[in-house]
């Protein structure tokens, strides 16, 4: 225990020296106000202990000083005084005083008051190392369970790979352009990466498609189509009513990553704002790969055409401020798909 005691009388400051001693305390003694003033960022004590009448600097304005800090704001502090009239006594109240001691120092007093202290002071340490422990404790389950979360999110979306054409590397990028466009967008970071998390889910409803459909290499026909929009629906049913957050976000991703900012989209044919933001994110994040990678029913588009397609879709089928967010965010995407980039491109380069 660390006492700070602060009095201009040499002799009584002497004396609580020599009390705090027999307690096995630390004492801090200053003999004026302003050498406490000038210490006053740097004081290391657990109770104050503030003689009331000292010269040019009352105990009371002494205290008002210190417990305008946080740090000293809730320490313990005690005013001496021999003065027992009560506007003092209320005024020391006032400043954060919680006690008195009485001059003269009645040694036994003294003692017992700082043991009741140095008590208190413990009850509330310990309260606030447990508080502590509680709070880590807290963090390190919340952290597990996201990190449980994402494995399940991995493995779910590995499943839906074996069944699909798209690799690994597409749905990686999938997820790092929702991200870079989330961020540009101006959600916050735990936002972005939510979204980043969840994105890779977003066709898991192919699994419910026949191969015939899905792996189809020509153009799908009418009936084929509307049977391959399914997979919105089944996605979110797969996904929804989780507990998780995040497949919650990841169900409200599939079932809205084909509607259109137009209301011409799929399954529900929502529009606008209507729309979740991250099914309107993945939507363009969707289409920007897709568009530039090849896949079984078509050769891939070079970037800038597809560029210039998904600008001329801001307010039909894009939202405008995503699409505003994506062309912020294409030195980003650009690099993602630089480094993770479909690898036919760069065979087809070859061979030609
Ligand atoms: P996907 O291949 O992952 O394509 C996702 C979305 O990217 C498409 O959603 C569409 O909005 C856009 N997209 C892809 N390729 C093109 C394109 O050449 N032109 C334009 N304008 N947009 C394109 P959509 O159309 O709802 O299709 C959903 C899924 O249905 C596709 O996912 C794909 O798996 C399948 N699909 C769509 N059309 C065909 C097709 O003609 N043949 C085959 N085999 N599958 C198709
Ligand atoms: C949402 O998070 O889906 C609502 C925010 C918006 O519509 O812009
Ligand atoms: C795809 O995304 O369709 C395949 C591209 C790749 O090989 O990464
Ligand atoms: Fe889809």
């Amino acid at each position: 225990m660390r006492i700070l005691l602060v009095d201009d009388n040499r002799t009584t400051l002497r004396y609580m020296t020599k009390l705090v001693r027999t307690l096995d305390a630390v004492a801090l003694a200053y003999d004026s106000p302003d050498s406490v003033l000038s210490d006053i960022s740097r004081l290391d004590f657990d109770i104050g202990i503030i003689d009331f009448q000292m010269p040019f600097c009352s105990g009371v304005e002494l205290l008002s000083q210190l417990t305008k800090l946080e740090k000293y704001r809730d320490k313990p502090f005690v005013i001496v005084t021999a003065d027992l009239d009560p506007s003092t006594r209320m005024e020391a109240l006032n400043a954060g005083a919680i006690d008195f001691l009485t001059k003269p120092i009645n040694p036994l007093e003294f003692q017992a008051r700082m043991r009741n202290l140095s008590a208190l002071v413990d009850a509330r340490n310990k309260l606030a190392d447990k508080t502590e422990w509680l709070r880590n404790e807290v963090d390190k389950a919340l952290k597990e369970m996201r990190e449980r979360e994402e494995e399940i999110i991995n493995r779910l979306t590995i499943a839906a790979s074996y069944k699909d054409h798209d690799t690994a590397q597409h749905t990686r990028r999938v997820s790092e352009y929702s991200e870079a466009i989330a961020e540009a967008y101006g959600l916050d970071p735990e936002r972005c990466r939510d979204i980043r998390l969840a994105s890779p889910m977003h066709d898991i409803g192919k699994v419910g498609i026949p191969d015939i459909i899905l792996l189809k290499t020509g153009k799908l026909t009418e009936q084929e189509f509307a049977t391959m929009q399914r997979h919105a629906l089944i996605g979110r049913d797969i996904l929804a009513e989780s507990s998780s957050s995040l497949l919650q976000l990841a169900a409200e991703i599939a079932g809205s990553h084909h509607e259109r900012w137009d209301g011409m989209g799929y399954p529900l044919r929502l529009s606008g704002t209507a729309i979740p933001l991250a099914g309107r994110i993945v939507a363009l994040a969707d289409n920007f790969d897709a568009l530039t990678t090849t896949r079984p029913y078509k050769v891939a588009w070079d970037v800038e055409t597809t560029i210039e397609h998904i600008n001329e879709r801001a307010g039909t089928q894009f939202d405008p401020d995503i699409v505003a967010a994506f062309n912020k965010a294409l030195p980003r995407i650009l690099a993602v798909r630089e480094a993770h980039g479909p690898q036919e491109n760069r065979a087809r380069a070859m061979s030609a």
